[in-house]
């Protein structure tokens, strides 16, 4: 092993995630355009290369990688990248393997995925109505998603759901998605929509629903304690003590989560985004390309952690979504 990766305000950075593809079957308004321009297969990582790459920070201390996307379950061969990454989670060096994906594939791949060690995953669900998931995912089959949901759980996954709050758009569905969850038994986490991608500013002002508020909806009817877990990310989490359910708000604008983070988002070309919320990064394909000495990378690698950011400028405050960075969601992977 090599030295870990200590970040100029002295943040450890164990946890990386991975977007292995650009793509997504779904056209989720908040997320893309209904007229995609995807990367160019050549553009992108190899598999090998995700591989390489991904190994290298698991040399220098990264513990928890969360492959995301587009839909990563959509890469074609993606459960040959996974068994790459199981191995490290058979030596130890990985504690653990997660996945963020909207569900659609998940009664083809659930099984083996618990087979290669991924215990969790985060599922995409805004809705339980399946003609607004039609309108919110312009592409999606709400029935698919609670298939694959069903095959998740028959292997043993534990799922935790991410909602985006959209003002007018689910707020009526704030209890029966809890109620659901409870059932079901998996987690639930709110996100605050977030001001990505270039010509939606004006939806997402419109339809931007305070986690503020939907607490305090969800406190009318049940008792709140607020947890004081902290995973490094953006999450904060309640317990409703009328049902036991843990509840996370993700809440990028309103609060400054930033002197916690311990994490970077590496893309499918090999950029390595060092905040969520700046334009900042850096090219590891070219170094990882340039050499097959893993040395040449690594080197790349610990130059883009010295030049992680204090924190990010989102801002809703003005009216306008100040701060905002013209990629898109599917580009970083969230
Ligand atoms: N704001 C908030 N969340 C978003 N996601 C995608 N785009 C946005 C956005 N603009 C979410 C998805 C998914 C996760 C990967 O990112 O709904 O839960
Ligand atoms: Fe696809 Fe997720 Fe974006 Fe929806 S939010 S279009 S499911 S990547």
């Amino acid at each position: 092993m090599t030295a870990p990766l200590i970040d100029p305000f002295a943040r450890a950075i164990d946890y990386l995630r991975v977007s292995v593809t650009d793509r997504c079957d779904f056209r989720c308004v908040y997320c893309m355009s209904e007229n995609m321009t995807f990367l160019p297969k050549k553009e992108l990582l190899t598999l090998e290369e995700l591989d390489r790459l991904t190994s290298a920070f698991v040399r220098m201390g990264v513990r928890k990688l969360r492959i995301t996307g587009g839909e990563p379950l959509v890469r074609k061969g993606i459960l040959t990248f996974f068994r790459a990454m199981s191995r490290h989670l058979d030596t130890g060096a990985l504690k653990e393997l997660t996945l963020t994906t909207n569900g659609s594939q998940l009664t083809r791949f659930a099984d083996e995925l618990a087979a290669l060690g991924v215990r969790r995953i985060n599922v995409s669900l805004d809705t339980l109505d399946p003609d607004k998931f039609a309108r919110i995912t312009r592409w999606g089959r709400l029935n698919q998603v609670l298939e694959g949901l069903e095959a998740a759980k028959s292997v043993g996954l534990k799922v935790k759901i991410n909602a985006v709050a959209l003002k007018g758009f689910n707020e009526d569905e704030l209890f029966p998605l809890l109620d659901w969850c409870a059932e079901e038994g998996h987690d639930l986490t709110f996100i605050e929509v977030m001001p990505m991608g270039e010509d939606m500013s004006p939806l997402r002002l419109d339809q931007y629903w305070p986690l503020k508020d939907l607490r305090a909806r969800l406190a009318t009817r049940f008792t709140l304690t607020d947890l004081t877990e902290r995973t490094g990310g953006p999450a904060r989490y309640v317990r409703v003590e009328e049902t036991g359910q843990k509840v996370g708000f993700i809440t990028p604008l309103t609060h400054n989560f930033c002197e916690s983070c311990n994490r970077v988002r590496l893309t499918c070309t090999g950029e390595l985004f060092m905040c969520l919320g700046q334009e900042d990064m850096a090219d590891l394909r070219t170094p990882l390309r340039a050499s097959a000495d893993d040395s040449v990378v690594e080197q790349a690698i610990r130059a883009a952690i010295a030049r992680k950011p204090k924190g990010h400028d989102f801002d809703y405050s003005r009216q306008r979504a100040d701060g905002q960075v013209s990629r898109h969601m599917s580009h970083t992977g969230g």
